[in-house]
């Protein structure tokens, strides 16, 4: 039977998978997950609203995808920036099928007793209140049958050592997207989070490749390796498509098996 093919064998001739025509928007795509994610969603057929702070990297990622992928600088803790992606998305493509909340930070590693009131405020803004500003204005355009990603952690299904700000955070993000789930099933919109375990971007490199914390990490995954940007790309491409049409406020988790054991 083919990936296709209907209850009654009889295929429509098309994947579950294909994203053709949909707008596609991604936070924090100009390097890392974000990155990995857009150029899933754009094989598979989707036009990719690259979006982040810094207009080169941006660039640099948009011009590897090739024609589907435009850029859109914006600043997700900031109400402003947001409003004016989403006018300028809709002044462009008339709609928005998907948004992909990546864009995050974890600027910390220590106690909380030496964690200071602005650096649990730096990582909260753009951790949560970006994610509850994207879905706000950038959700609330998406249309029946649209889908919306949280990119939420291992860090939001137990705690991380040194990490309350984070945890914080991505625990939030965790029950914000079950309760928007409930509040936009009736307009026939998704959102679920994907939960990534240990990835190897800019993020982590550091800790990753450190002798001791990153052995550590690498011995407590069962798979035996760190992720790459593209084994997310698979998760968000099955979120964001009609695979997991049936499937709202639910996190699916992609971390080596990390949170099994
Ligand atoms: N790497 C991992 O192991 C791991 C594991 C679990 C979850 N995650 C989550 O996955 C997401 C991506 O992480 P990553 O590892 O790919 O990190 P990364 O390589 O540091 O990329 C973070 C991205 O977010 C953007 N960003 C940061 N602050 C922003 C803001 N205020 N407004 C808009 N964009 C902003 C950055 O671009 P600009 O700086 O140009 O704005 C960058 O494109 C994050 O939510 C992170 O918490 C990562």
């Amino acid at each position: 039977m083919s990936p296709a093919a209907t209850a009654d064998g009889m295929s429509d001739g098309r994947s579950d998978f294909d994203l053709t025509g949909k707008i596609c928007v991604v936070t924090g795509a100009g390097r890392g997950i974000g990155r990995g994610m857009a150029e899933g969603l754009a094989r598979h057929g989707a036009w990719v609203v690259l979006t982040g702070r810094t207009r080169a990297t941006l660039e640099e990622a948009a011009e590897a995808i090739g024609d589907h992928a435009i850029v859109e600088t914006a600043d997700v803790s900031k109400e402003a920036d947001v409003l004016a992606l989403r006018d300028a998305v809709l002044a462009r493509f008339g709609k928005i099928d998907v948004l992909v909340n990546n864009a995050g930070v974890n600027a910390i590693f220590k106690g909380i007793e030496r964690t200071s009131l602005q650096e649990w405020q730096d990582i909260i803004d753009v951790n949560l209140t970006g994610v509850f500003l994207c879905c706000k204005y950038l959700g609330g355009a998406i249309g029946e049958g649209g889908s919306v990603i949280n990119v939420s952690s291992v860090a939001g299904h137990a705690g991380l050592l040194r990490s309350v700000p984070y945890c914080a955070s991505k625990g939030g993000v965790e029950l914000l997207t079950k309760g928007l789930a409930l509040d936009w099933a009736k307009r026939g919109v998704r959102v679920n989070t994907l939960a990534p375990g240990w990835v190897d971007t800019d993020l982590t490199h550091g800790l990753l490749e450190h002798d001791v914390h990153g052995k550590r990490l690498l011995d407590r995954t069962p798979l035996g390796r760190f992720a790459s940007p593209r084994d997310m790309a698979g998760g968000v491409v099955f979120l964001a498509s009609d695979a997991s049409a049936f499937m709202t406020g639910q996190s699916l988790v992609i971390d080596g098996g990390w949170t099994a054991g």
